[in-house]
This record gives structure tokens, C-alpha cells and sequence, in this order.
């Protein structure tokens, strides 16, 4: 089981999990050297470089893997699962993508704006979440996976949308009402503005940042409230979001490192959001962590950035393989998660793309839950789509044949 610890709890024999990871602006004092701590002598030199946390494996050698500790996690959570979609993926799918993009196009409109010194259009940015927040409510898995298979040119952009994106997700989940998801859905868009403020050169850094460098990233939530008090109309849950997205639930985070019930709900759900996307996501110069992995990651963060209760709700939500995933199946088989399943979350519908030679196949609809010819299918793991050159974005698309599958 992964756990996020003070180096001051380290010991001997610990295994430091590889995290591969864009973390430096949310964890800058970080140990993420792979593998197991050798001796006190190791641990002491990790202190004098300045590190304060690590992601340690406290269970490597157990046989309970890291999914089905998620799911006794998921089934023991009183909250009830997410309702039943609405409508079918493959009818919300194409409506879901076209409000994928109008959304992303005011993002990049409202960060032109900002950057040119103009104010920030609340109205237009609410009125072009709305065709997400409607298809988060006909069915959510269409915007989990489109902002999982999204990929657009500039990671800024990417980031502010998909965190929007998410956060309505979990925002539906929690029974919000429209209005409070529309001020998710607008705060996530807005929620990372004040890095207009700071020099790319910092933004862009890959590595560790200085203690200065840090001071600067450290202001990027109060320059974002900035720019929001100066535009007309801005909700002030909208702000108060923008403002604690990087406050933390021990109170470690910043700008102010309020404690979790100095916080508004908002902010705390973009701060689940925000560290979800960029673990996930693909950099030029990274790999993606895989959902399922970082989930676990996620849920080791409990109780110091996260509250316990509100991170595994938000495992609950979007499952352990979230809608977008790529998974190996028991027969060699590879699918793509479209479908979760909150009441057996290990048993998603899946869409067979690839036989065990990763040749494409004619798409097939296989729910795990449901017995296959008498065969017990199942996912083995997660797979990456980045290492097996495989572009997802087009098997969402393609017809299906619902016909029994031998496997
Ligand atoms: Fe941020």
C-alpha cells in the first residue's frame, strides 16, 4: 500500500515507490528516487538535501494488490454510487466531444484575455461549460475519458479544462446542484490564471524548483484572485476556489496553509482534480502515471493533502480504472475501459480493440461483470497506451459488433 511519509519516519528496508511524475509544484520537497532505502546513512543524507516526504510501499511483498485494497475502499464507503447513466456512452459520446472543445477554445480565450491585461468574461466561460456540465449529468464516463483521450497542443490549456472537467464529474457525483457545478466547472477553467504572473521559465521548469523558485509558484493562487476581483460578475465561491486550490487538508499547503475547515468544498474538490490530471498526463518530456496508479497514490496523500473521506470519494466516483483506461485482459486481450462499475468496480464494461499481438480486432462489448461464455475474463493491469503506441481516440468512435466473444 502506498503511503506519502516524513523523511523523519523513513527506515532501513523502506521501498521508495517511482513516481514519475510532474510533482515539483504540488510536492517540491519530494524524495523520488526508486528503490529501497539502504541505511540510516542514506535516509540522513536524503534530510540534509532538504527532501521532507517520500511515497513508500508499506506492503510490497503482499499478495493484496494495490486495486483490491481500492476496491474494499470503494465498497465500505456509506456514500451511495454513482447513479446509473442517463443515456448510453456511444449516444452522449459525439454531443459530449463537441462540448469538450467549445469548452477548451474559451479557455484558451480567457487566458489570451488575461495575458493581453483584458478581463476575464464570466458569463461566456459559464455558458460554455454548460454542454459539459449536461454531459457529466447524461453520462460521466464520456468527460472522464475525454479527458483522458483529449490531446491538445498546449498542456496549459489541456490542464485548466480537464480539471474543470473533472471536478463537474465529482461535483455530479456528490448531488451538487447545477449552480454549484457550474462554479466548479468555471473555477477549474480558471484555477491555474495567476500563472499568467509568473516567468515561463519557472511555469516550465522540469525538476526540482529552488526554495525561491517555489516562493514564486507559491503566489500564482492570490495573482489568480487578483485578476478574478478586477473582471465584473465573478461568483465568490468562484474566487474563494481559485484562491485555495494548493491548501491542504493538514494545513501544509499555500498560499495561507489553511487547515481543511478554513476551506471552501470548491477548492477542495479542484485540489483533487488538479493533482489527478497532472499525474495522468502525458508531458513531452514524461509519461502519464496510469489512473489506477495514481488513484493509489492519491489515497496515500489522506489525511496530510487530502481528507481521508473526500479522496476516497473521489476514488469512488471514478472508479479504479477510470472510463479512458487501457487494460490487459486475462485472455491477452487488450480493451478500453468505457463503462465503470461502482457496485463491482473491478468489473467494468469494456471495448476489446486488440488481440495479444496488439493487432486491431473488430471493437467488441464485453461487461466483466456479466459471465463470458462461461470464462472468468478479468483485468490483469493497466497498461499504457503511450509504451504501446497506441492512439485510444478513434476505437471511441468505432462500430461495434455486439456478438458474443470467444476468448
Ligand atoms: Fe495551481
Amino acid at each position: 500500500m502506498i503511503k506519502k511519509i516524513s523523511v523523519d519516519d523513513l527506515k532501513p528496508g523502506m521501498e521508495v515507490v517511482q513516481l514519475n511524475a510532474d510533482v515539483w509544484q504540488y510536492l517540491p520537497y519530494l524524495y523520488t528516487k526508486p528503490g529501497p532505502i539502504e541505511n540510516e546513512a542514506q535516509i540522513e543524507r536524503i534530510r540534509r538535501e532538504g527532501f521532507l516526504h517520500a511515497f513508500v510501499n508499506l506492503e510490497a511483498d503482499s499478495p493484496v494488490s494495490d486495486e483490491e485494497r481500492l476496491e474494499k475502499l470503494i465498497l465500505a464507503q456509506d456514500h451511495a454510487p454513482r447513479r446509473k447513466p442517463k443515456k448510453s456512452f456511444d449516444k452522449v459520446i459525439d454531443q459530449a466531444r463537441k462540448a469538450y472543445s467549445q469548452a477548451l477554445d474559451q479557455t484558451k480565450r480567457i487566458i489570451t484575455d488575461v495575458k493581453m491585461g483584458r478581463q476575464v468574461d464570466y458569463q461566456a466561460s459559464a455558458e460554455a461549460l454548460e454542454g459539459v456540465i449536461e454531459s457529466a449529468i447524461q453520462n460521466a464516463d464520456t468527460i472522464v475519458c475525454l479527458s483522458k483521450l483529449s490531446k491538445y497542443d498546449s498542456y496549459t490549456y489541456s490542464h485548466s479544462i480537464n480539471v474543470a472537467a473533472i471536478a463537474v464529474v465529482f461535483g455530479e457525483f456528490l448531488g451538487m446542484p447545477r449552480k454549484d457545478l457550474e462554479v466548479l466547472g468555471v473555477a477549474g477553467m480558471m484555477h491555474d490564471l495567476g500563472k499568467t504572473a509568473i516567468p515561463n521559465r519557472i511555469i516550465n521548469k522540469r525538476g526540482r524548483l529552488t526554495p525561491n523558485e517555489f516562493d514564486q509558484i507559491k503566489k500564482h493562487p492570490i495573482l489568480g484572485l487578483k485578476i478574478l476581483e478586477k473582471s465584473p460578475g465573478i461568483p465568490v465561491e468562484v474566487m474563494q476556489a481559485v484562491a485555495e486550490h494548493h491548501e491542504k487538508y493538514n494545513g501544509s499547503g499555500y498560499p495561507h496553509g489553511l487547515r481543511k475547515q478554513d476551506t471552501c468544498v470548491f477548492g477542495r474538490i479542484l485540489s483533487l482534480a488538479d493533482v489527478y490530471d497532472a499525474l495522468t498526463s502525458d508531458r513531452s518530456y514524461k509519461q502519464a502515471i496510469l489512473p489506477n496508479k495514481a488513484l493509489a497514490i492519491m489515497y496515500g496523500m489522506r489525511d496530510q493533502d487530502f481528507d481521508a473521506r473526500e479522496v476516497q470519494l473521489f476514488i469512488k466516483c471514478l472508479g479504479i480504472f477510470p472510463a479512458g483506461s487501457l487494460v490487459k485482459l486475462s485472455s491477452g486481450n487488450f480493451g478500453v475501459v468505457f463503462e465503470s462499475n461502482p457496485q463491482q468496480p473491478l468489473l467494468p464494461k469494456i471495448k476489446v480493440i486488440l488481440d495479444e499481438d496488439l493487432s486491431p480486432i473488430p471493437a467488441r462489448l464485453v461487461d466483466l461483470a456479466v459471465p463470458n461464455n462461461g470464462s472468468d475474463l478479468r483485468i490483469l493491469e493497466c497498461a499504457d497506451p503511450g509504451q504501446y503506441k497506441i492512439n485510444l481516440k478513434p476505437y471511441f468512435h468505432s462500430k461495434v459488433d455486439n456478438s458474443p466473444f470467444n476468448f
